[in-house]
C-alpha cells in the first residue's frame, strides 16, 4: 500500500502576504502538478478497488501517466460512483486513519460520504488560510462563521482554515438571525463567512433591528456554497460597506477553499492548483478544452490520501483563466449555474443567476427570489417570485413592477415568463445555508 504524501511538512512561510506556493512560477506549479499527480494515480489505484476497476477498463494504469495532457486518457468519477460506494468504498487508507468524516446531504438517498486524514485536514486548513488570506484577512482579525457546522463542509472547513490564519473565530453556525445581528454588534468581527443567500437574510436582520448595516464592524465578507451573480456582490459591498469575495469548493474535492477570490482584483477565483488538478471539458463529449472556453469543471486532487479523486465532474460551468494577483496559478471564472440547475424553457437556456441579475437591477428587489417551474398542457411556465424592500412595498405599483420585470427578462433572456411580487419575508429563506433557487413543480412523468 502506497501510504502518505510525499512531502510532510509544508512550507508555510509567509513572504509579502504569499505563501511559497502562491510566490511560486507557473513552471514550479506545472512541475509540481506532474510529481502530484503521478503519486495521485498510483496511490488511487493501488489502494481503491474502484479505480483499479476504472482504469483497468479503459486500459490505462498509473505508469501511462508521463505529461499533464496525459491526464485525459483515464477516467472520470461522477456522483454516482461515489453513492455505489457507500459509506467508505472509495476510501485509500484503513478507517482507523481516518480522522474526520463529512458528507453532503443530497436531495435525494444515501448522502456522499467523504473522509480525511489528519494530514488532509491540515491541508484543507491551509488551503482555506490562504483564501481568507486572498480575501484580504489578516491574522488577529475575528471572523464571524455563519456556515453551518455538521456533516457540511462549510463550518468546520471555514473553522480550521482562520485558526490556522490566527484569526478569533466566532462558530455561529447558521440560523437564529436575531441573535447574529446581535453577536456581530457586540463581538465585532472584521470578517464574516456565510452563504451570499443569508447575508440578505441578515441583512433584512439588521434593518428589521433598527441598525445601518454599514455601520458594523464588517469589512471582509468570503461567500460562497451556491452560485451568485456579481449584482448580488455589489448589493452585499453596498448594504454592508464591505468586500465580498468568492470562495468556490466542493465536498468530493475536500471542501471550501478550492478556489478563491483575491481582493485586490476581484476577477474570478485563483484555483489552488499545488493541491486540486482543473480540467474544463465539452460536458456532452468529454473532450478537454483549451483554456478560456466554457464547459464543465472537472477536478483531480493532488495531495489527498484519505480519498484521492481522480477527475471528478462537478457538473459546476465555468471556464480557466491566467492568473493574475498569483499568475502561477489559473483562475476560474464566478461559477453563475450548474448544469443541474439550468432551465430550458421553450428551448432556451436560463441559469437562476441570470434573472437574479435583472432582478437586483429593479429598484424594489430585496435579493430574494425563486423560480417556480409548472406546466399547462405541454408547455413548461416560469414564475419569478421575488420579494420587495419593506420600505417600497406600501408605495409600489406591484402590478406595474411585475409587468417591466417580465418585460426586462423577455428583452434579455429571450424567455416569457410570469412574475409575483411578494412583501418582505414572503419568499422561502435557506434557514442556514444554500438557497433553493429552483422549485419544480412540473408533474413527474415527464
Ligand atoms: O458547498 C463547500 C463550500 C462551503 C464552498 C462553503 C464554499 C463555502 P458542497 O455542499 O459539496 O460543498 O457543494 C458543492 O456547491 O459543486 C457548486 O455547485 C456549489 N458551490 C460551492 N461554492 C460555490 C461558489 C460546498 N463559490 C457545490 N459559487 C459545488 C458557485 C458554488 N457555486
Amino acid at each position: 500500500m502506497s501510504t502518505a504524501f510525499l512531502e510532510r511538512t509544508p512550507d508555510r512561510s509567509i513572504t509579502n502576504g504569499l505563501d511559497a506556493a502562491e510566490r511560486a512560477s507557473r513552471d514550479e506549479i506545472l512541475a509540481l502538478q506532474r510529481e502530484r499527480l503521478a503519486w495521485t494515480l498510483r496511490h488511487a489505484y493501488e489502494n481503491v478497488p474502484h479505480y483499479r476497476a476504472a482504469f483497468d477498463a479503459a486500459g490505462v494504469k498509473p505508469e501511462d501517466f508521463k505529461e499533464l495532457s496525459d491526464l485525459r486518457h483515464f477516467p472520470f468519477t461522477v456522483k454516482t460512483d461515489l453513492r455505489d460506494n457507500y459509506p467508505f468504498g472509495l476510501f485509500a487508507v484503513p478507517r482507523e486513519k481516518i480522522a474526520r468524516l463529512h458528507g453532503s446531504s443530497g436531495t435525494t438517498g444515501k448522502p456522499v460520504v467523504v473522509g480525511y486524514t489528519q494530514n488532509d485536514i491540515d491541508m484543507w486548513a491551509d488551503v482555506v488560510a490562504r483564501s481568507l488570506r486572498a480575501a484580504g484577512v489578516r491574522p488577529g482579525m475575528t471572523v464571524h462563521n455563519a456556515y453551518g457546522y455538521g456533516l457540511f463542509t462549510g463550518g468546520l472547513g471555514a473553522h480550521y482554515g482562520a485558526e490556522r490564519l490566527g484569526c478569533t473565530v466566532v462558530p455561529i453556525s447558521g440560523g437564529m438571525t436575531e441573535r447574529q445581528v446581535q453577536l456581530i454588534q457586540d463581538f465585532r468581527p472584521d470578517a464574516i463567512m456565510v452563504t451570499p443567500s443569508y447575508m440578505f437574510t441578515l441583512l433584512d436582520g439588521f434593518i428589521k433591528a433598527g441598525i445601518d448595516p454599514r455601520e458594523t464592524s464588517l469589512r471582509f465578507g468570503i461567500f460562497g456554497a451556491e452560485p451568485w451573480s456579481n449584482a448580488m456582490r455589489l448589493e452585499i459591498e453596498k448594504s454592508f460597506g464591505l468586500d465580498a469575495t468568492d470562495i468556490y469548493g466542493l465536498s468530493e474535492v475536500i471542501g471550501p477553499g478550492v478556489a478563491q477570490e483575491c481582493v485586490e482584483t476581484k476577477d474570478g477565483l485563483h484555483i489552488w492548483e499545488d493541491h486540486f488538478y482543473p480540467e474544463v471539458i465539452d460536458p456532452y463529449t468529454g473532450e478537454v478544452l483549451p483554456d478560456g472556453e466554457k464547459g464543465e469543471l472537472v477536478f483531480t486532487s493532488l495531495t489527498k490520501e484519505a480519498f484521492p479523486i481522480i477527475r471528478y465532474r462537478t457538473r459546476d460551468l465555468t471556464r480557466l483563466l491566467a492568473g493574475t494577483a498569483r499568475p502561477g496559478m489559473r483562475r476560474m471564472e464566478k461559477v453563475t449555474g450548474r448544469s443541474d440547475d439550468m432551465i430550458i424553457l421553450r428551448g432556451v437556456n436560463v441559469f437562476p443567476t441570470q434573472i437574479e441579475e435583472l432582478l437586483l437591477a429593479t429598484p424594489w428587489c430585496t435579493g430574494h427570489y425563486q423560480l417556480e417551474l409548472t406546466r399547462s398542457g405541454r408547455m413548461d411556465d416560469l414564475t419569478v417570485h421575488a420579494e420587495v424592500r419593506g420600505e417600497m412595498f406600501d408605495g409600489l405599483d406591484v402590478d406595474r413592477a411585475a409587468q417591466d420585470l417580465i418585460r426586462r427578462i423577455k428583452a434579455n433572456l429571450g424567455v416569457t415568463t410570469y412574475a409575483v411580487l411578494h412583501e418582505p419575508g414572503g419568499v422561502e429563506r435557506s434557514a442556514t445555508g444554500k438557497a433553493k433557487r429552483v422549485v419544480d413543480r412540473r408533474p413527474k412523468d415527464r
